[in-house]
């Protein structure tokens, strides 16, 4: 386990406010196309953090769907375990770590569960196969063994051969809503660059203008 003893140096290149632009969404969209310029392994996934209804944190890695001024699109099982989270806690976070390039993103956000109409759309995009995996799953749930869930796939499929497969009412969409993007550049020394915009979400999800600062490293 050599990488426990490494002291990697993450390299010269700075990250300061005049870099950034003004729009951190348009901001992160131009790191993610680079991400993808370098040939990150999915460099749309990122690590979901939520709080379920005892407080308890909880992470794991879904995939980007979508991301415009509104916030970042993601679909799951809104009866999985993050989506019984997010129904008793909103507030959510999201990890893009694109390490050999030094970089990571950091988001903090509430999560809403979009227009069921945007839901459809997106699930209409879905190969066959994704689409009936969607009805095979009960997400996060128990099974008995790998058979039993094999099982469950050939039903479905057998279902909706040669159909239409109608989005099932508990899988969907949600948009991460950010009131705070951290853009962190690893930098020699461990003296990274950390740059955060932050803002309020206000009545009737009104948002405050965003508001730049650097962090410690
Ligand atoms: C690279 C990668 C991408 C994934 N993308 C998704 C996704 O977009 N949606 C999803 O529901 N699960 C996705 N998963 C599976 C989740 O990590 C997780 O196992 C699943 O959503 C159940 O999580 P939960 O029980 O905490 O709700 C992905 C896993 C990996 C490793």
């Amino acid at each position: 386990m050599d990488s426990l003893n490494r002291h990697e140096d993450y390299g010269q290149e700075l990250l300061d406010e005049t870099h950034l632009l003004a729009d951190p969404l348009e901001q992160f969209k131009d790191w993610l196309r680079e991400a993808e310029a370098a040939q990150i392994y999915e460099p749309n996934a990122f690590v979901l953090g939520t709080v379920d209804e005892e407080h308890r944190s909880r992470s794991r890695t879904v995939l980007l769907k979508g991301v415009d001024d509104r916030g970042f699109f993601f679909a799951t099982n809104y009866l999985s375990r993050k989506g019984e989270a997010v129904a008793a806690n909103p507030n959510v976070s999201a990890v893009f770590g694109w390490y050999s390039m030094y970089r990571q993103v950091l988001i903090q956000g509430v999560a809403e569960k979009v227009d069921p109409a945007e839901s459809d759309a997106y699930f209409g995009s879905r190969p066959h196969d994704s689409q009936v995996a969607a009805w095979s799953s009960h997400q996060s749930h128990p099974i008995e063994n790998r058979a039993a869930l094999d099982d469950q796939f050939d039903q479905a499929l057998a279902k909706f051969k040669g159909a239409d497969v109608p989005r099932p009412n508990y899988w969907g969409g949600y948009r991460i809503i950010p009131t705070r993007i951290e853009f962190w550049k690893g930098r020699s020394n461990r003296m990274h660059d950390r740059i955060e915009f932050v803002r309020t979400i206000g009545g009737y999800g009104i948002t405050s203008e965003w508001q730049i600062q650097r962090l410690q490293p």
